[in-house]
């Protein structure tokens, strides 16, 4: 457990917490003594779910599909019924699924990435805004990407450009009801294999060259010249969250090496 308890009591969403960045975020929170709502489309949130619980962590899983406004509203219920208040929400579902030069997408992949990668940002934050108004206060940390300037994948570095876009704006149309809204432009993040794939299509070498050449190009725009850690990127986060950035709103934080995105 962590020394420190910067959520204490809070109630905190965490969207995609089955694994990767997520997982992370939800892990810390419940180890500094948040309440968490883990929500997923996977059911290995409820592997995550037991190992907080084995910490002695409090949270509640819920299964949903974030790509839609009704699994967005679940999740908001889901928390007001369980913990009867909503603090915090991070919108953590997102990535990537297909890497490759922009004429090569369909209509139906650019539709997918948008829906993947801006959509859930945009519902949670719709859906979560009464409760807060409400309280007149609350914390949303968006993660973005600094693949906003980024090569082979356009329609998922336009829906973060998105993402940046609706941070500042919530930010700047809520101040007035307590709440700060700030994001982080999280950059290469190493991660253990993924259990639930982005694509779980086999790749081919053409997919397989152009994926390399995103790798090529992220660690040729950090200064650090390597990826970063989930645990790095879930520091950055939880900083946001927490009140030590309390007067921190509208920003989008580039975490990546220097690549500022
Ligand atoms: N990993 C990186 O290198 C990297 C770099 C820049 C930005 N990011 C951003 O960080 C965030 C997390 O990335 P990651 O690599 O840890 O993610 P990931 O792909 O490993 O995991 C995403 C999680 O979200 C869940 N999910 C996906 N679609 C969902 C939906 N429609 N409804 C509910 N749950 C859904 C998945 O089941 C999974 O548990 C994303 O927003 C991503 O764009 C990641």
């Amino acid at each position: 457990m962590s020394n420190r308890q910067r959520f204490t009591d809070k109630v905190v969403i965490v969207t995609g917490s089955a694994q990767g960045i997520g997982r992370g975020v939800a892990m810390q929170v419940a180890a500094e003594g948040g309440k968490v709502i883990m929500a997923d489309r996977s059911e290995y949130v409820e592997e995550v779910l037991k190992e907080i619980q084995s910490l002695g962590g409090d949270a509640v899983t819920i299964n949903a599909d974030l790509e839609t406004y009704a699994g967005a509203q679940a999740v908001v219920a889901k928390a007001i019924e369980h913990y009867g208040r909503v603090d915090i929400l991070i919108n953590n579902v997102g990535g990537a699924i297909w890497m490759k030069p922009f004429e090569e997408f369909s209509e139906e992949e650019i539709i997918k990435e948008v829906n993947r990668s801006l959509f859930p940002t945009l519902w949670c934050c719709r859906a979560v805004l009464p409760a807060m108004i409400k309280q007149q206060s609350g914390v949303i940390v968006n993660v973005s990407s600094i693949a906003t300037r980024g090569i082979n994948r356009i329609p998922y570095s336009a829906s973060k450009g998105g993402v940046n876009a609706l941070t500042a704006s919530l930010a700047f149309e809520h101040a007035k009801d307590g709440i700060r809204v700030n994001a982080v432009a999280t950059g290469g993040t190493e991660a253990p294999p993924r259990k639930v794939p982005r694509n779980a299509a086999p790749l081919s070498q053409n997919e397989k060259d152009w994926m390399q050449q995103v790798v090529d190009q992220t660690i040729d725009r950090t200064f650090m010249g390597r990826y970063g850690t989930i645990g790095e990127q879930v520091n950055a986060i939880l900083f946001l969250a927490s009140d030590d950035a309390s007067y921190m709103t509208g920003s989008v934080i580039s975490v990546g090496g220097g690549d500022q995105g």
